[in-house]
């Protein structure tokens, strides 16, 4: 099928583009982006006030299946997935079983590819069943398909098996998705350790939980020469020690949440469980530092942790709840409304902390509009207002707290390998 995204503003970071063009995809590669081109026999699509870019990544979302289908599967996963403008997503080896072997990765792979909706590329678990004691196969995880190797959802505690870690991935060139949280300083936090949490009497999660995981990987990363790539951060010192790192020559890099950059943790007190999340939302210093860092360039990707969870696990006693937020439907229209549309981050910054930086972190051959590649496009109407109503989502889990927040400037289309998979938040 021949597509023709006509008059729209091309932003393609990747090739330094941000014009009026027209994109044409055919046979679900890029053909040619230019002005004016012919519409021979293409479907034409009027971009007109709309931005056009290459399609968004997710490097971190939890999609459950196998295991714990009752809160999110590879279908619905992928449902939310191009509804909320992404055309791959990565995700993440916390489910039962684990990723850690071959079977489990191409279960998910193949599952995927029946769905056809989004390109998922499993990540594989550092340990065997994420338990944090013995390295998985990752030569075995790598020809399955996986792309990377993380426990996510729990740290590796031991400090010479993420050493070893380190080290054996570095062999396949897999980067580790480090969750960096020291439980013996977190256990039974609940929230932000600081001023409010004082105010609302629960327990509180100390910075240096995080930081302190950080601190370590890097230092290991030193010593292994190995690729260290910190998942969801989200404190100033934790910024710090990144940006340290990387001047240092390092190869680390990170990622941060749409719901790190825009709600802090005054909002817990509401006992809403849908603000419960891991690490937990930060107080406003944090948050200023995190958005200096993501215009800085110390922050490399914008990634969800879409976290799905079944309502028995949110609608309960706030310590009793499970952390998380699902986060694949009002990822772009968070960071639009609440970053580009007050001018705090740059548009361009915007699309290629969504395509390019995921990209390179991963090495994926993807994130660009460059012609002869894969015709993964997300076409954005800045313009568009909606209010956030999870019944409407495609994921199973309606776990927001952004319920009923009116957001300016939303995914307008989602095109994967040529084909229209999503248009204004539907499936197509
Ligand atoms: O809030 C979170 N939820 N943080 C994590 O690291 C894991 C995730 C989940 O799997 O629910």
């Amino acid at each position: 099928m021949r597509l023709l995204i006509k008059g729209g503003r091309v932003i393609d970071p990747a090739n330094g583009l941000n014009a009026l063009m027209d994109v044409l995809l055919d046979e679900g590669r890029i053909v040619a982006v230019n002005n004016d081109l012919p519409d021979d026999d293409a479907e034409v699509i009027d971009a007109k006030d709309k931005i056009v870019c290459p399609g968004f990544i997710d490097m971190h979302v939890h999609l459950r299946e196998p295991g714990q289908e009752y809160k999110e599967d590879i279908s619905s996963g992928s449902k939310a997935a191009a509804a909320g403008g992404f055309t791959t997503v990565c995700c993440m080896p916390n489910t039962e079983p684990a990723i850690d072997n071959a079977a489990v990765a191409s279960f998910i792979r193949e599952r995927a590819r029946k769905t056809g909706l989004t390109n998922v590329l499993p990540i594989g678990a550092i340990t065997q069943g994420r338990a944090g004691n013995e390295l998985s196969e990752m030569a075995e995880l790598v020809s399955a398909g996986c792309i990377a190797v993380s426990d996510d959802g729990s740290p590796v505690m031991r400090t010479d098996i993420m050493r070893n870690g380190l080290e054996y991935a570095k062999m396949f060139a897999l980067p580790v998705l480090a969750h960096c949280e020291d439980l013996n300083l977190s256990r039974d936090g609940q929230m932000h350790e600081g001023y409010y949490s004082i105010i609302y009497g629960l327990k509180g999660i100390p910075v240096e939980a995080e930081e302190v995981m950080i601190a370590r990987d890097i230092m290991l990363t030193r010593l292994t020469g190995g690729y260290l790539h910190v998942c969801h951060i989200s404190t100033r010192g934790a910024v710090d020690l990144v940006r340290k790192a990387k001047k240092e020559g390092l190869n680390v890099t990170c990622e941060v949440t749409p719901h790190h950059l825009v709600l802090s943790d005054e909002a817990v007190g509401t006992y809403d469980a849908n603000t419960k999340v891991n690490p937990p939302l930060r107080s406003w210093e944090h948050i200023e530092a995190l958005r200096e860092a993501l215009n800085e360039g110390v922050i490399d990707c914008i990634a969800t942790d879409h976290a799905p969870h079944h309502l028995e696990s949110k609608d309960c006693e706030y310590i009793l709840a499970s952390p998380g937020i699902s986060g694949l439907e009002t990822a772009v229209a968070l960071i639009m409304n609440e970053l580009v549309h007050p001018g705090i981050l740059d548009i361009e910054k915007m699309v290629s902390l969504f395509t390019t930086g995921p990209a390179d972190i991963l090495g994926l051959d993807r994130g660009t509009l460059s012609p002869g590649q894969v015709a993964d496009v997300t076409v954005l109407d800045p313009d568009m207002v909606k209010t956030v109503d999870p019944a409407k989502f495609y994921s199973k889990g309606k776990n927001t707290p952004f319920i009923g927040r009116e957001l300016k400037g939303w995914p307008y289309m989602t095109i994967r390998a040529g084909k229209i998979v999503a248009c204004a938040g539907k499936i197509v």
